[in-house]
């Protein structure tokens, strides 16, 4: 549960009532009854409204849109404006602005205009923080703080280099332990003072990777000391209220392993573009559960159009509903919207809202946000807390995403993210449920672990995943793995590095593909058509289980495995077509007793999760078409009431929500 003062799905949305004069603040707390919605978020976007000036504070008009919303019976999700500072503080302070890689200010006007390191900023969004929670901290309908928004954006500007400098001093101690770290002989870049080192700035040409790679760490751990500060004073006045911020899902410049323990409660935000496949955000929601391996928030989504991307198409009819049901069925407890009511003007005009320019009245999304929270109201907080018990895990490394995609790349065609999706399609296509974990975690509540691309391999990683194949585990590794350290140094001795043993092979050469080459490999799992990337794999106690049957590496192992204790260790080296790969996953997983909650056709998807013991299954239908669903027993479908048995119709964009017959 999100929190036990609602009990219930959260249903709401970022409401902006500074847009509007007040006169139409209590028609929207009207219509965001209508809308079955039990919360709103507010303030994400106030901060010149409630502090016009440096000394000068205005709540009131704060103060009655929180007691009209509570007067409404609607819960808050309070929000720290910290993420658009006032034009007022930026001239008193323009040390606070950002400043790009070649050395630009960035100007205000938009958004996201802040050093996360400037002192100026971090005090004056520690006061406002502050004076939200000595204020309304023990408000009886403040359910959760939001703490800035969406947290990330680079800044290189001299405040940076200090604090960067002061960051390796800790990690490092020293300047040899520095440049050995950074193998700074290359390129004569070594450092002989502390203040020669600067952020990776822009230069003539390559960075040093390992200067990226603790600058990208740095960058996280910047922004995580602006939340943490904000965290620690409104704590002081606000304990019982769980605090979050919201997060971009596979967002490149954070890494939210680390942020995940300081958040009471995973939030972030969804914006699949249009037409995307649906394992793609079924695969951002099942890394945001997994961060806490708990349920998450979902703090955003749009109702329809969305004014940023490339293309901008309205949900069609249908999709909305579905894309929510994914959401709560791949683990969410709420499901909020940007925004209530579309704005007049500004640059998300043309962003869709709940409430659109032509009202509320005669609007298609309103009636479909409305229907789907009647819908969630009906189920109360039947779904809420429950878990999803997955035996496989794919890693998931922030470190090992940076390093591969860091210029001079090894192929520029790679993508770590789509290599990570290349196995979970798979598995989704199985309808087998998944958990996204880092390296170093415990692996023992899974039966099988895959690690695509993991190329920083540290001694704790290999123990890690010594154990868990020990142990009894299957533990998959592909291409592009055990390369380097954890600063990004060439591990010596053949690839995979430090794994080498675990998986009884040692890799000489590296031949990535290029454009769309492919290349033939088979042998006891069938036949496949390589892509991407080819390793030239010499066997060292595993056994070749498909060899490359053409290309530079023909005649070399392509998929090996090696049993090692009571479990296997399996390596592919390269990127094997969908179909054989899927093939390859269900020969592991059948022995192992990975199974789908439920047999359905391809294109709809079914998810499981448990509350108080109980299954309770999702069946939603992604496909153009009526699906036939074969129950193998007579259940309830919750979101109807209606009793099923035997074979069920399920239309296009249609969901089921299974439970037992007693439910
Ligand atoms: C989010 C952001 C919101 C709004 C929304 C529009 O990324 O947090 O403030 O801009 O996008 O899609």
């Amino acid at each position: 549960m999100l929190n036990p003062r609602l009990p219930a799905i959260w249903y709401g949305a970022d409401y902006n009532p500074e847009q509007w004069p007040e006169a139409v603040w209590a028609e929207d707390v009207r219509l965001i009854q209508r809308a079955a919605m039990n919360c709103a978020t507010i303030g994400v976007f106030s901060w010149v409204l409630l502090q016009p000036g440096p000394d000068r504070w205005d709540f009131g008009w704060f103060d009655r849109v929180i007691e009209g919303l509570a007067g409404g019976g609607l819960s808050v999700i309070l929000a720290t404006p910290t993420a658009a500072p006032p034009a007022w503080l930026c001239r008193a302070h323009p040390e606070i602005l950002p400043v790009d890689a070649g050395g630009r200010r960035l100007w205000w006007g938009s958004r996201r205009h802040y050093c996360p390191n400037s002192p100026a900023y971090r005090e004056a969004a520690r006061e406002i923080a502050c004076r939200l929670a000595e204020r309304y901290g023990a408000h009886p309908s403040v359910v959760l703080w939001h703490i800035d928004n969406e947290y990330g954006k680079v800044c290189y500007c001299d405040q940076c280099a200090t604090a960067f400098r002061s960051w390796l001093q800790d990690r490092y101690g020293s300047l040899p332990a520095l440049n050995d770290a950074w193998r700074t002989a290359f390129w004569s870049q070594a450092y002989d003072d502390w203040e020669e080192i600067l952020p990776p700035r822009a230069t003539p040409s390559f960075h040093n990777p390992g200067q990226v790679l603790d600058f990208r760490r740095f960058v996280s751990d910047s922004y995580l000391g602006c939340f943490l500060e904000q965290k620690a004073v409104i704590r002081d006045h606000s304990p019982q209220v769980p605090v979050t911020t919201n997060f971009m899902g596979w967002f490149k410049g954070a890494d939210y392993w680390s942020w995940a323990p300081h958040l009471d409660v995973i939030s972030w935000d969804s914006y699949p573009p249009p037409g995307a496949p649906p394992y793609l955000p079924a695969a951002w929601h099942d890394l945001m559960r997994s961060l806490k391996r708990q349920p998450f928030l979902l703090m955003e989504q749009s109702p329809s159009q969305v004014n940023w991307m490339p293309c901008n198409r309205p949900h069609p009819p249908g999709a909305l509903r579905l894309q929510s049901m994914q959401t709560l069925a791949r683990g969410a407890d709420g499901i909020c919207y940007f925004q209530f009511r579309q704005s007049s003007g500004g640059p998300e005009q043309f962003h869709a809202g709940i409430v659109p320019h032509a009202g509320a009245e005669r609007s298609r999304v309103f009636a479909e946000v409305a229907e789907l929270g009647a819908q969630l109201h009906s189920l109360g907080s039947r779904t809420t807390g429950a878990e999803i018990r997955a035996r496989v895990a794919i890693v998931f490394d922030w470190a090992s995403w940076w390093a591969m995609e860091q210029p001079p790349m090894i192929t520029a065609e790679l993508s770590y993210r789509e290599e990570i999706l290349r196995y979970y399609r798979a598995f989704w296509s199985l309808n087998v449920a998944v958990d996204f974990v880092r390296p170093t975690d415990p692996l023992d509540r899974y039966a099988m672990v895959v690690a695509p691309v993991l190329r920083i391999v540290t001694e704790e990683i290999a123990g890690n995943f010594e154990r868990f194949v020990r142990g009894g585990g299957a533990l998959l590794l592909t291409f592009g793995s055990g390369l380097t350290d954890g600063n990004d140094r060439a591990h010596l001795g053949g690839y995979p590095g430090l794994l080498r043993e675990l998986f009884g092979i040692w890799i000489e050469e590296l031949d990535p593909l290029c454009d769309d080459a492919a290349e033939q490999a088979g042998g006891t799992v069938g036949e496949c058509t390589c892509r991407r990337w080819c390793d030239a794999i010499h066997l060292e106690g595993a056994t070749a289980l498909a060899t490359y049957r053409s290309g530079f590496c023909a005649g070399l192992p392509a998929i090996t495995e090696h049993r090692c204790g009571e479990g296997k260790a399996l390596y592919i080296g390269t990127a094997p077509d969908d179909a054989a790969l899927a093939a390859l996953l269900a020969g592991y997983a059948a022995p192992l007793d990975i199974t789908a909650p439920l047999q359905v056709p391809s294109g709809v998807e079914a998810v499981q999760r448990w509350s108080g013991g109980q299954p309770l299954t999702w069946v939603l239908n992604h496909t153009r078409d009526e699906a036939t669903i074969r129950l193998p027993e007579p259940v309830r479908d919750l979101l109807t009431g209606r009793d099923l048995a035997g074979d069920v119709q399920l239309a296009s964009q249609d969901a089921l929500l299974l439970g037992s017959l007693e439910d």
